[in-house]
């Protein structure tokens, strides 16, 4: 709606600039006038300060208008805002009626209010406080496995699907992946072409070799974090938040490993370090930027001093932006100061090529990205061992048998990975985890697809599966919400077929880098 009256403000001020140029000698007229002020509209869509669909919806306006009067002089400057809306708000009524009663995905069964508007998303998840997960499981038991839940979006919960959807190359969904302002990155590049050459001069630092190279970054932040959670519970005598011990150890390692600068964050008091708080608070932010691309747009486009005014809550992403933007600077003056950096980090594949942009925001997104997923995950990993009964003294046994002296060195891991109980516990909680809740939008290729058996999506639909819909299947696992890490004690042909299961990582070309 702020995007249809803004289309409405702005084409309706730029027709009344253009049409009072009339009274002069030689002027324009009224039709003149009409067709100039559409024609800015279509540079704004494109350089995204509104969104397309409406524009062309103006467009479809204007022919009508054409069509009813001989001439659009008899218009005055006073009626064409509330002129311009009935054209919009018309021609909105009736593609959406079209795309609900006519369009190609009229047969997908859905929520009639999911059909009519893209609102239906923002409208539950912003004022009705449920989430993507409560919301698509009740409309897939409703619906059926493939529910319409836009005028172009649609929603699947198989395996099956969601294999189909994410091992093609299909591009990433603009409007979700450009709220979180990392365009550039590996995450947020949206076409498979531009992510790979990237992705691909990113890939050394992800390999297993690439990884071990960092066991010691790793090692040294759970041994601080250990200490700090000691510090904060015993020493003080009082509870601490887990949950943000486990965000500030993911942020430290991941700033340590992009940018070789240790931000500090486990040593803040009860763990509530600025750039964890201010994560936490651009989330919801990132909600509403999802559903209202123009707010995200004007936002990301504001000078620092103003974001920081309105928005003081993120002013620890915004001291890290300057922190980390000031290093990138030095780099791009310096380069050579890299060789005294003491491991691999993401400046060293990208700093050549790489825009100060593309650098900033390929640390930003392994932030994001590398944050949230794994504190969730080892948060709850801790919860379900330490509630499930006879968990943790099964998984304390094994572990006793490397590291008889918990006061020495912890094990390397080489040695930790062949341990089949905490290989088993990890994957337990990796299937359990939220993981990234979010839908992982696409846009349906060349020829559309059959997303299942029978049922075909044309190309241009957004589409989307849920990973932790999957991993809950109850038809692929046997008591699925419990934590049962015995189940992958299994024979290995067995446990292979379960991983094929398992999709906390995604599948295809834009599955998780950050696996290992
Ligand atoms: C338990 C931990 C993690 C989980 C559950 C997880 C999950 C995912 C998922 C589901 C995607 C696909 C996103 C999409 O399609 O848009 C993804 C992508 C990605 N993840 Fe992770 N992730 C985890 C940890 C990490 C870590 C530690 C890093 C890096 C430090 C990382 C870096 C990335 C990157 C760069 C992408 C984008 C890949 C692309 O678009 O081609 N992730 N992750």
């Amino acid at each position: 709606m702020i995007d249809l009256l803004l289309v409405v403000g702005v084409h309706g001020t730029l027709f009344s600039l253009f049409k009072q140029r009339a009274s002069f000698p030689g002027g324009l007229d009224g039709q003149t006038a009409w067709l100039l002020s559409v024609a800015p509209l279509y540079f704004i869509a494109k350089a995204g300060f509104l969104p397309g669909r409406l524009v062309l919806q103006g467009l479809a306006g204007s022919l009508v208008w054409f069509y009813r009067t001989a001439s659009l002089s008899m218009i005055s400057e006073r009626n064409i805002y509330l002129q311009s809306l009935y054209l919009y708000i018309a021609a909105s009524v009736l593609s959406s009626l079209y795309a609900a009663f006519l369009g190609p995905l009229r047969k997908i069964p859905g929520p009639l209010f999911a059909k009519l508007s893209s609102y239906y998303l923002p409208y539950h998840l912003l004022f009705r406080s449920t989430n993507f997960t409560k919301l698509f499981s009740r409309l897939h038991a409703q619906y059926g496995p493939v529910i319409r839940i836009g005028p172009n979006e649609v929603h699947a919960a198989t395996l099956d699907a969601y294999n189909t959807i994410y091992n093609q190359r299909f591009d990433k969904e603009p409007t979700l992946y450009k709220c979180f302002g990392e365009d550039e990155s590996s995450f947020g590049e949206l076409t498979y072409a531009a992510m790979k050459a990237r992705k691909d001069r990113l890939s050394g630092l992800f390999t297993r070799s690439g990884v071990k190279g960092l066991e010691h970054v790793i090692r040294a932040n759970v041994d601080r974090t250990v200490d700090r959670l000691a510090q904060e519970c015993f020493t003080s005598q009082s509870s601490t938040d887990f949950l943000l011990a486990m965000k500030c150890l993911a942020v430290n390692v991941i700033t340590t490993f992009c940018f070789a600068k240790d931000i500090g964050a486990i040593d803040a008091p009860g763990f509530r370090a600025p750039i964890i708080l201010a994560m936490e608070a651009s989330l919801f932010n990132f909600l509403v930027f999802m559903n209202f691309p123009l707010a995200n747009k004007i936002i990301f486009s504001l000078p620092m001093w103003l974001s920081w005014i309105i928005a003081p809550e993120l002013s620890g992403l915004f001291d890290l932006q300057l922190l980390l933007q000031g290093q990138i600077d030095e780099l791009k003056a310096n380069p050579a100061r890299l060789e005294s950096v003491p491991h691999k980090t993401i400046y060293h594949p990208l700093l050549a090529s790489g825009t100060r942009k593309s650098l900033y925001e390929e640390g930003q997104a392994m932030l994001f990205g590398g944050t949230d997923t794994v504190s969730n995950t080892a948060m709850l990993l801790v919860f379900y061992v330490l509630s499930t009964p006879g968990v943790e003294e099964k998984l304390l046994d094994e572990l006793r048998a490397v590291w008889p002296d918990k006061t020495s060195e912890i094990p390397s891991w080489d040695a930790l990975e062949k341990l089949p109980y905490l290989t088993a516990v990890i994957k337990e909680a990796l299937r359990l985890t939220p993981g990234v809740p979010a839908g992982l939008k696409r846009v349906v290729g060349k020829g559309g697809i059959f997303v299942v058996e029978g049922v075909w999506i044309p190309e241009g639909t957004v589409i989307h599966g849920s990973g932790h819909m999957v991993n809950l299947d109850e038809t692929l696992w046997k008591e699925p919400r419990k934590f049962r890490p015995g189940r992958w004690l299994v024979g290995k042909e067995e446990r292979r077929a379960m991983e094929a299961n398992l999709v906390t990582f995604s599948r295809g070309p834009r599955m998780c880098m950050g696996i290992k």
